[in-house]
């Protein structure tokens, strides 16, 4: 196997030397004066490894991110303590200035590579990386304080994707309207706009922003400084009558969609996974993934965020619209989902269900419509439409625990939200049997 090294520092540079020396399978393609450079040589495919010892304070998650994307490496020597605490949640490899090569060697040759030392699932191991390194951090940045203040059981504690086709089948009221439910049953909720074609989570609540917090999110994630404290900056609460809930708003102009990035959103839902029992996470409805195929470098992609939330979800839920052009374009999307997260059952939900659209036993209809033509599992809810409801709460900024407490729409949602709380605290009590046992 050979290594080919785009190095950037003196210790790097000297660590290089001892590794030529140990054979010819280590090689230095390029000695690079700045950051830009080492980055470049790695994207052009000249080298599979960047070793680096300065201008580690410029590596942020977003060059992470570039650095993955083109099946490349990336080892840093430092002695500075927070450096290395840094580059290890935004899951770097970090040495010691002085370690050994064959310390290094180990390291690189555990990973599963290619000849020219790239790995060769480059994003998936990376993030996986990522993941271990961001439970650990995020595990120390709970300091017992923390713990204190945000008392929970982790193994229950869930990611919840809502994500339904194009049309505007009621992502948007799904889940705020959830996270008021989950809040009301006394839950922590954190519910995060992640929707890049038209976030409107901070609008539909009657929130004045300008802040597109998730934006936020993601630049403290860069710098490696999204911790606790700067989550509760940017995700201020929702007081509404019947509880409180977080809430992280989303973009205010659709043409930001660069600034979200899958592997700094990642970041962002394992520490929320880590904090509160239920994150919420409005989608974009688009799943196209065509880009990551087409380049073999880092580009910005225009579904990271809808993508990265629904592969960190451990509950996915799919709506769609309750008439004949909804249920066939969910049907559509359900066939995309499974390409992307396989192995996820999502639980289905028909929203706005009127007898207009789907004759006068509508739920029959639409239950027989889905035998016929849907996938193996089955609906789990049918809301109905209720739209006299839904108009005033827009203009009031209302959640339907407030505006209809008692309304039809109401009471199927929370009979919904319901059992999934129940079977998600089953899920933790049993998982904890297991352990225990
Ligand atoms: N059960 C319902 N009955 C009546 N109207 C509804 C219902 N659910 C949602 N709506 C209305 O449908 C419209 C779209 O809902 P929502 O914004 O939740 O959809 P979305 O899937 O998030 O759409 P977008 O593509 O804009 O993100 C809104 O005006 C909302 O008030
Ligand atoms: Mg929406």
């Amino acid at each position: 196997m050979n290594f080919r090294f785009a190095v950037l520092g003196e210790a790097a540079d000297r660590l290089v030397e001892q590794l030529e020396a140990i054979g010819e399978q280590f090689t230095v393609v390029r000695r690079c004066a700045e950051l830009r450079e080492l980055v470049a040589a790695c994207q052009s495919g000249l080298a599979g490894v960047a070793l680096l010892s300065e201008h580690t304070a410029e590596l942020n998650s977003a060059l992470l991110e570039r650095l993955a994307a083109c099946h490349s490496r990336v080892v840093v020597l430092t002695d500075d303590e927070a450096e290395t605490q840094r580059l290890n949640s935004l899951g770097a490899r970090v040495f010691s200035l002085g370690s050994d090569a064959l310390k290094i060697i180990q390291g690189l040759e555990s990973d599963s590579v290619d000849a020219d030392g790239a790995v060769t699932e480059p994003a998936a191991q990376f993030l996986a990386i990522q993941d271990a390194k961001d439970d650990a951090a995020s595990n120390k940045l709970l300091g017992e304080a923390e713990k204190k203040k945000h008392p929970k059981n982790v193994d229950s504690s869930q990611i919840i994707a809502i994500w339904g086709p194009i049309g505007s089948p009621g992502r948007t009221m799904l889940a705020t309207n959830m996270a008021a439910e989950f809040a009301a049953l006394g839950l922590e909720v954190l519910l995060i706009d992640a929707d890049s074609y038209g976030a409107s989570v901070a609008a539909t609540l009657g929130i004045l922003d300008e802040s597109a917090g998730i934006a936020r999110a993601v630049r403290l994630a860069d710098q490696g400084s999204l911790d606790p404290e700067g989550l509760w900056q940017i995700a201020p609460e929702l007081v509404f009558r019947g509880g409180r809930f977080r809430v992280l708003s989303g973009l205010t102009r659709p043409d930001r969609w660069p600034e979200l990035r899958a592997m700094a959103l990642q970041q962002l839902f394992t520490l929320s996974r880590q904090l509160l029992p239920v994150t919420i996470i409005d989608c974009g409805f688009s799943l196209e993934t065509d880009e990551e195929l087409s380049f073999d470098s880092y580009v910005p992609r225009r579904n990271a965020a809808t993508l990265a939330a629904l592969r960190s979800a451990d509950q996915i839920i799919a709506v769609g619209a309750a008439d004949s052009i909804g249920v066939p374009r969910l049907i559509r999307g359900l066939t995309e989902l499974a390409n992307i997260c396989p192995g996820q059952e999502p639980l289905v939900v028909l929203n706005k269900v009127r007898r207009g659209a789907a004759g006068r036993s509508p739920e029959q209809a639409l239950q027989q419509a889905w035998l016929r033509f849907g996938p193996q599992f089955s609906i789990k809810a049918f809301l109905p439409a209720e739209t006299a409801l839904l108009d005033r709460m827009l203009l009031s900024g209302e959640l339907l625990i407030e505006a209809g407490p008692d309304s039809a729409l109401r009471k199927k949602l929370q009979t919904f939200v319901s059992a999934l709380a129940q079977r998600n605290s089953q899920t933790a009590v049993s998982s904890t049997t297991a352990k225990n046992g």
